[in-house]
C-alpha cells in the first residue's frame, strides 16, 4: 500500500484543517494549527520526496490565501474607517442588494432591522431570537465582530468578492454596526479599538461550542429516539414560509424538476389558491416537455464567463430566476440592430425597468467580455 512519509502526512492534514477553516470563514481554536502552514516552505518534504510532482506553495500565494481573521483578531490587518465613510461605500456597492439601511429582504435576509435593544447590548443575548415570529437578522445572530469583518472582506460584494480595500472593510463594518446602534455614526473602527466593539456585540454570549457539531463527545443538538414500531405516519406541518418570503426567489414551482413526487408550490399565487398538485410519475415525453430552448443558446453558452462573474446566481438559461431567462432575453433582442451594443452596456452598467427587479452593475467585466456575452445572446 502507498504511504506518505511521516512528515508529509502531518503537513498534509494540517493543510486540510487550514483549508477547511479558511474556506468556511469560520474561526476556531485551530488558528494556531493553520499558522503552521505559513512557515516558509524551507526544504519541504513535498519537494524532497516527490520530485517532479507539484511544488511547494510560494509565500505570496499562501499570504493571498491566508486571510482568515480569528475571534481573537489574529490575522486582522491594521486599518480604520468611520461609519460615515462606510455609508458612502455601502450605497455604491452594497445597497442594491441589501437595501439602503441593510434591511432589504430581496436577495438575502435582512442584515439589520430594529430588533436589537440596548438591553441586548448589555446582556450579550438578543432576546428577540427567542421569539419565532421575529425576522432574524445578521446583527441579531452574529456573536463575533471578527466574523462580520472576515465575511465582508472575503465574500462581498457578492458580484465582486475580495475587491474591497482593508479600510473599506473597516468602514463598512462600522456602518453596519451604526445601523444597529452598536456604535455611533461618527465612530471610527480600527484594529486598535475593535475589541471594545466586540464587548458590545448584542449576541456575544449567544454562541456555544458545547454540542456535537463542535465536539465529538459533545451533546447532540437534537434529543430524539429512533421510532422502530407503530410509528406516527401523520405529519403535522409546524411552520411554513411567511407570506413576505413566499415568492422572494421567484416561483418555486418553476425551479423544480418536471418529474418526481415534489412538484413544488406555486409561490406566485396566494397560499390556499393552489390547485391540487399534479404528481407526474414519469419523465414527460418529448411532446409534453417544455418548449425547447432557442436553438444553440444552451450549447453555445459562455459558461465560464457566466459562472465566474456570478451571473448564474440570478439568471438561468431557460428559466426566470431573480432575473429573466437568457433565452427570453435572446428572443427579445435577437432582431435588433443595436442588440450587442445595448446588451453589453446593460450587462456592465446594470439597471432596471425591463423585466422587473434590479440588476447590479458588473464593473469587473471588461468591455470585451461583456461583448462576448452580448454576442452570444444576440445570435
Ligand atoms: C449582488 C448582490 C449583493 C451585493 C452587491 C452585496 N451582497 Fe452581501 N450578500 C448577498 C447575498 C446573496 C448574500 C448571502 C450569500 C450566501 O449566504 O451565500 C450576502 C451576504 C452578506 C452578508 C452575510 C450575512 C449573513 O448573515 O450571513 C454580509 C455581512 C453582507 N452580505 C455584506 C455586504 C456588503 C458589506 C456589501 C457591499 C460591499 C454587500 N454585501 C454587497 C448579496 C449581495
Ligand atoms: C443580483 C442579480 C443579478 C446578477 C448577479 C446578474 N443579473 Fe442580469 N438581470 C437581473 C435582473 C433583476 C434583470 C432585469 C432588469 C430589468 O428589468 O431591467 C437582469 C437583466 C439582465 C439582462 C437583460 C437586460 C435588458 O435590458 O433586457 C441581461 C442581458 C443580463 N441581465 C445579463 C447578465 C449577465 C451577463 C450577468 C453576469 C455578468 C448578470 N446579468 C448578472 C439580475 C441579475
Amino acid at each position: 500500500m502507498f504511504r506518505f512519509p511521516d512528515g508529509v502526512a502531518r503537513q498534509f492534514s494540517v493543510l486540510l484543517v487550514a483549508a477547511a477553516l479558511a474556506g468556511c470563514g469560520q474561526e476556531s481554536d485551530g488558528k494556531s494549527e493553520a499558522v503552521t502552514v505559513i512557515t516558509p516552505p524551507v526544504a519541504s518534504p513535498w519537494q524532497s520526496s516527490f520530485e517532479d510532482i507539484g511544488r511547494a506553495a510560494k509565500p505570496a500565494e499562501i499570504a493571498a490565501w491566508d486571510i482568515d481573521v480569528g475571534p481573537d483578531f489574529a490575522g486582522l490587518p491594521p486599518g480604520s474607517g468611520t461609519a460615515e465613510q462606510g455609508e458612502e461605500i455601502w450605497l455604491a456597492r452594497c445597497a442594491a442588494c441589501h437595501g439602503d439601511f441593510g434591511d432589504s429582504n430581496k436577495f438575502f435576509s435582512p442584515l439589520v432591522l430594529g430588533n436589537v435593544t440596548q438591553q441586548d447590548i448589555e446582556t450579550g443575548h438578543v432576546a428577540a431570537l427567542k421569539d419565532p415570529t421575529r425576522v432574524r437578522t445578521t446583527l441579531m445572530k452574529v456573536a463575533t465582530v471578527s466574523t462580520l469583518w472576515d465575511y465582508i472582506n472575503r465574500a462581498m460584494p457578492w458580484n465582486a468578492p475580495k475587491s474591497l480595500s482593508t479600510d473599506e472593510v473597516y468602514s463598512l463594518v462600522a456602518y453596519l454596526l451604526s445601523l444597529g446602534y452598536i456604535v455611533d455614526y461618527d465612530f471610527e473602527l480600527s484594529n486598535e479599538n475593535i475589541a471594545e466593539v466586540q464587548a458590545r456585540m448584542p449576541n456575544r454570549n449567544g454562541m456555544t461550542r458545547e454540542h456535537g457539531l463542535w465536539k465529538v463527545d459533545g451533546e447532540p443538538d437534537v434529543h430524539n429516539t429512533a421510532c422502530m414500531t407503530d410509528c406516527e405516519t401523520h405529519v403535522e406541518v409546524a411552520s411554513s414560509i411567511p407570506a413576505f418570503a413566499r415568492n422572494a426567489h421567484g416561483n418555486l414551482q418553476g425551479q423544480m424538476r418536471t418529474f418526481g413526487p415534489y412538484p413544488g408550490v406555486d409561490t406566485s399565487i396566494e397560499p390556499g389558491a393552489e390547485t391540487a398538485p399534479v404528481l407526474v410519475a414519469e419523465v414527460p415525453s418529448e411532446t409534453e416537455a417544455a418548449p425547447a430552448p432557442e436553438a444553440g443558446l444552451a450549447t453555445s453558452a459562455p459558461m465560464e464567463l457566466l459562472t465566474s462573474n456570478g451571473c448564474l446566481g440570478c439568471h438561468q438559461i431557460d428559466n426566470k430566476l431573480v432575473g429573466p431567462a437568457f433565452t427570453a432575453v435572446s428572443e427579445k433582442y435577437a432582431g435588433r440592430d443595436d442588440a450587442v451594443v445595448y446588451l453589453s452596456r446593460k450587462i456592465r452598467q446594470g439597471g432596471s425597468g425591463i423585466w422587473g427587479g434590479f440588476m447590479p452593475p458588473m464593473p469587473q467585466l471588461t468591455e470585451a467580455k461583456a461583448e462576448e456575452i452580448a454576442n452570444w445572446l444576440a445570435q
